[in-house]
């Protein structure tokens, strides 16, 4: 019982903490469309993308990223919305690295899918599917049956911050390679602040000072398998950002692959 007690406050301080940085990212870079001059940020110890080596990659006006899975579908995260039904509110930028290009291709939300068990980005189920309205012509991003595809290093991408207490003014994207973290160490190292890291519908990955971070939400983590990029997982959330002993915490596509698609035909 007392133990109980103590893991709930500590999830509540995490809960806060998560909350508080992501409402942060969230509010400097509510509207990267319509050029505003947001705060944009990027993940921590990357690189700049080359122009189109990530060419499903989106940008989400909430401050989350997508990759497209059919030519009017994003994958994102279900924490990056506000449920399923219909939603215009949802700017969407696509077909190039820096926001501000002018080749920027844009699109808006029609409607949401959000999975229907999700409850909050700690417990699973953290994706959701948004309808756009109209079809973008770029290549689009495989969905991973799991096995080899979740092994080995992975790259992840995204427009959100360098670091956990970065509010840098950036706009182009950033990649990383991050090791995987076996399910077990992952959760080990969350239980210790409370935290109980749902396995089967996570994948964990990141080391010291390579890591996503607040604003990279939704975005893909990917692995080039047989010369074809599939998306194993989507940033979910972590304690902090790049922390040594504290991966970032991706949803399992692979779990998911099957509701992902029967969802993304019925927004097709
Ligand atoms: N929840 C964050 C967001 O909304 C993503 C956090 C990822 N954190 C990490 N350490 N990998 O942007």
């Amino acid at each position: 019982m007392v133990r109980k007690v103590a893991s709930l406050v500590v999830l509540g301080v995490l809960a806060s903490v998560l909350t508080a940085s992501q409402i942060a990212a969230r509010a400097g870079d509510a509207s990267p469309a319509t050029g505003s001059a947001p705060p944009l940020r990027e993940v921590v110890g990357g690189d700049l993308a080359p122009e189109g080596r990530f060419p499903w990659m989106v940008r989400l006006s909430m401050g989350c990223g997508g990759a497209l899975t059919a030519p009017r579908v994003v994958l994102t995260a279900g924490h990056c919305v506000s449920g399923s039904g219909e939603d215009d509110s949802i700017g969407v930028v696509a077909g190039v690295t820096n926001l501000k290009s002018t080749e920027a291709i844009e699109a808006r939300s029609v409607s949401v899918i959000r999975a229907d068990g999700f409850r909050g980005e700690t417990y699973g189920d953290d994706w959701a599917l948004i309808r756009l309205d109209r079809d973008i012509d770029l290549p689009l991003l495989e969905l991973s049956h799991g096995g080899s595809d979740e092994k080995g290093p992975m790259t992840v991408l995204g427009w959100g911050q360098t670091s956990e207490n970065a509010l840098r003014q950036e706009k182009r994207l950033r990649y990383a390679s991050v090791p995987v973290v076996a399910d077990g160490d992952c959760a080990k190292a969350y239980d210790k602040v409370g935290v109980e890291l749902v396995k089967e519908e996570s994948i964990c990955a990141g080391k010291r000072g390579v890591d996503t971070c607040q604003g990279d939400s939704g975005g893909p983590m990917v692995r080039k398998a047989g010369g074809r990029w599939v998306q194993v997982g989507i940033v979910s959330w972590g304690l902090g950002c790049a922390r040594k002993g504290y991966p970032g915490v991706y949803t399992q596509v692979s779990t998911f692959r099957a509701d992902i698609r029967a969802a993304t035909r019925r927004l097709s």
